[in-house]
């Protein structure tokens, strides 16, 4: 006997000119406009009607395009990135952030994308970057306990107490008033070190070593949760995360 269908959650409906909007396509004139043009095709047939009623399902960009190009992954959407040296994560910081290393429409998208967590300009490594915001506070939210793995290069030696220090759940960073969790420490070579930790307080991982008298000169996220970076996916390169990768997180 085949076990029963798990039911499916029911799929969120939309007007097509306000899900066209909401991706950034133009202004509900402009989609309606697009629309009138015949340029948007569903299922092989160009629709008519701008205020059409539709189901937001996973296999519509498989189903619609937009001048002859697949639609844009609707929300939820959330993304994988090799975060490169030299970008911020920041949409409000000067400088080349990583929005800028997705499509242009992308930053006019509704719900809008932002990074789960920061990573300095001077650290690269894995970064999620998503619209999900239920999913966003499972992944940061100190409760989880979801560990977040760096490769730290440092500019001296280690000395052999950092591991303990780390370890103790009592290291105070300057200007805070609650201790550090516990962290592991694991030393590969006398000036690199793998740190696992499981908040995400402002550049932890560069203060963590300056409360122990060192300094960060390199710094690499290789892991968040049961997620690490694909070995395949370039600096400045991204892709949409999976389901699957998704429950890696918090296993
Ligand atoms: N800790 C830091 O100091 N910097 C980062 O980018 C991430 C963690």
């Amino acid at each position: 006997m085949t076990a029963p269908k798990a039911p499916q959650p029911k799929a969120p409906m939309a007007r097509l000119d306000r899900l066209l909007a909401n991706l950034g396509y133009g202004s509900r004139r402009e989609v309606s406009a697009l629309v009138a043009r015949g340029q948007v095709v569903l299922d092989g047939a160009v629709v008519k009607d701008a205020g059409a009623r539709l189901a937001i399902t996973p296999d519509l960009p498989a189903r619609m395009t937009i001048s002859r190009q697949p639609l844009d992954p609707p929300a939820p959407l959330t993304l994988l990135m090799h975060k490169p040296l030299g970008v911020v994560c920041s949409h409000r910081e000067a400088g080349r952030s990583v929005y800028e290393l997705l499509p242009q429409r992308w930053r006019a998208r509704m719900p809008g994308l932002s990074s789960i967590g920061r990573l300095d300009k001077e650290t690269s490594g894995l970064l999620l970057v998503t619209d999900d915001g239920p999913f966003l506070h499972r992944v940061i939210s100190p409760k989880n306990h979801v560990e977040k793995v760096y490769l730290a290069t440092l500019d001296r030696p280690l000395d052999g107490s950092e591991a303990e220090a780390f370890a103790a759940g009592t290291l105070m960073l300057e200007g805070e008033k609650e201790p550090l969790a516990p962290a592991v420490l694991e030393p590969i070579g006398l000036k690199n070190a793998r740190l696992i930790i499981t908040e995400g307080r402002y550049h932890q991982v560069r203060r963590m070593f300056a409360a122990v008298g060192n300094h960060v000169v390199g710094l690499h996220r290789e892991r968040i949760g049961g997620l690490a970076l694909p070995g395949d996916l370039e600096p400045g390169a991204w892709r949409i995360l999976t389901r699957d990768e998704q429950a890696a997180i918090f296993s």
